[in-house]
């Protein structure tokens, strides 16, 4: 695989994040929205001084997103990566990263809410010292119908 950067989201990458969400949601799998994502709208409404980017070849290749948690000190994660540069150690780097950046601003603890079947996300983010917090029974109804649990986790920092 070609070599990747991490850095901070900056104005053109608002299109590109918005393309692979929208990839992303089609899978209807790891992240909650499902198709059909609003591309104009969801690259309007990225908070740019929040994301931190994987690039590749002028590509987007993966991204984590910090929200903040209403002056309250703890923030709220959400990340993804491009199918094809998962288990790369993309996710690692991005969370690595994310985890740096809220210890900088001063945040005392990251959340984050994760579905059940996630192998791959729930063992990353046990990997940087997560801990299951409490489970949210068929929290989530996905557009087949189905009800879906979400594990909510934390990290101290
Ligand atoms: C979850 C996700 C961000 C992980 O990104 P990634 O780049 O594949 O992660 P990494 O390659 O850094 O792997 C991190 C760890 O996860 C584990 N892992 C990776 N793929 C796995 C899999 N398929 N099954 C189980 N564990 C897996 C490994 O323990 C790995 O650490 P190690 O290689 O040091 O042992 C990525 O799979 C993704 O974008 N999925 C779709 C969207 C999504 O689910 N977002 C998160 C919503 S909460």
């Amino acid at each position: 695989m070609p070599p990747y950067v991490i850095r901070l989201a900056q104005d053109e990458d608002r299109y590109p994040l918005a393309y692979l969400f929208a990839a992303v949601a089609e899978e209807r799998d790891g992240i909650a929205t499902e198709p059909p994502v609003d591309i104009d709208a969801r690259a309007a409404r990225w908070t740019l001084d929040e994301t931190i980017v994987a690039e590749s070849a002028a590509e987007i290749i993966g991204s984590i997103h910090v929200g903040g948690g209403g002056g309250h000190g703890f923030g709220e994660l959400g990340m993804m990566v491009a199918a094809g540069w998962r288990g790369r150690g993309v996710g690692s780097e991005l969370l690595f990263a994310a985890i740096e950046s809220a210890r900088a601003k001063g945040l005392h603890k990251l959340s984050l809410s994760v579905f059940s079947h996630n192998a791959a996300g729930i063992a990353l983010y046990r990997k940087f010292g997560f801990v299951e917090e409490g489970r949210r029974v068929k929290q989530f109804r996905r557009q087949s119908g189905e009800l879906w649990d979400a594990v909510d986790m934390g990290l101290l920092l």
